[in-house]
């Protein structure tokens, strides 16, 4: 795995992760993987079959089966595009249950560890990169950002929904993400933590950077 050039940037949601390891794979000309995408393609394709998110053994079965083409810019489930299904209300209320369920889990750490050996690497965001996925990366990066900046930013992101209930959400899913048995949300050992609150995209990026250096 050394041989791999992997930066691996975790943190809950709103920490700003997406625009910063976007931001991070084009300075450094590396690809970058979206992994959240992957669990909400998966909650997606669940949907779509008429699968109860909570039922653990079809949802890993989905899992396993889903053709999955997920790319910077879009994300195609069984040749149907989920671009926009993925971030929608139905996937992101399903999309805990489905992350926590270890059989899914395991499909796609494979499918994640298999990306990055392919490409010798790249930039990889989540929840358990640096934790689980590749511990050995080059770099790992945990994001944080206080509880309000981050409810403000997905609210900003999804077209200016109320802050309070949008925060109300991510606080859902944080305790969901942290509490959950396989894998949940830690800060790995090893990792930086960078505290996103008072920073641009392009300040966070210059640290990960230099970090590098
Ligand atoms: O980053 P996001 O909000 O798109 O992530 C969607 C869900 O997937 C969220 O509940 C956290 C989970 N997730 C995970 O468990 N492991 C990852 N590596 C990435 C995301």
């Amino acid at each position: 795995m050394s041989e791999l050039r992997v930066i691996a940037i975790d943190g809950p949601a709103g920490s700003g992760k997406s625009t910063v390891a976007r931001a991070v794979a084009d300075r450094l000309g590396l690809d970058y993987l979206d992994t959240g995408a992957m669990y909400r393609a998966v909650a997606c394709a669940a949907l779509r079959r008429g699968v109860d998110p909570g039922d653990v053994d079809a949802v890993a079965e989905v899992a396993r089966s889903i053709d999955l083409d997920l790319t910077r810019d879009a994300c195609v489930v069984d040749g149907v595009d989920a671009t926009t299904d993925i971030r929608g209300p139905e996937v992101t209320g399903a999309v805990s249950v489905v992350a926590a369920n270890p059989g899914v889990r395991v499909e796609m750490v494979a499918r994640q560890r298999a990306w990055a050996t392919e490409r010798g690497g790249g930039v990889m965001e989540g929840r358990d990169i640096g934790s689980v996925v590749f511990p050995d990366a080059e770099l790992k990066v945990y994001l944080t950002a206080s509880a309000e900046v981050r409810a403000r930013r997905r609210a900003g992101e999804a077209g200016g929904l109320d802050v309070v209930s949008v925060g109300a959400d991510i606080d859902r899913r944080d305790a969901a993400d942290s509490g959950r048995e396989t894998s949940p949300l830690v800060e790995a050992p090893g990792a930086v933590v960078l505290d996103t609150s008072e920073l641009g995209v392009d300040e966070v990026a210059d640290r990960v950077v230099g970090l590098l250096e």
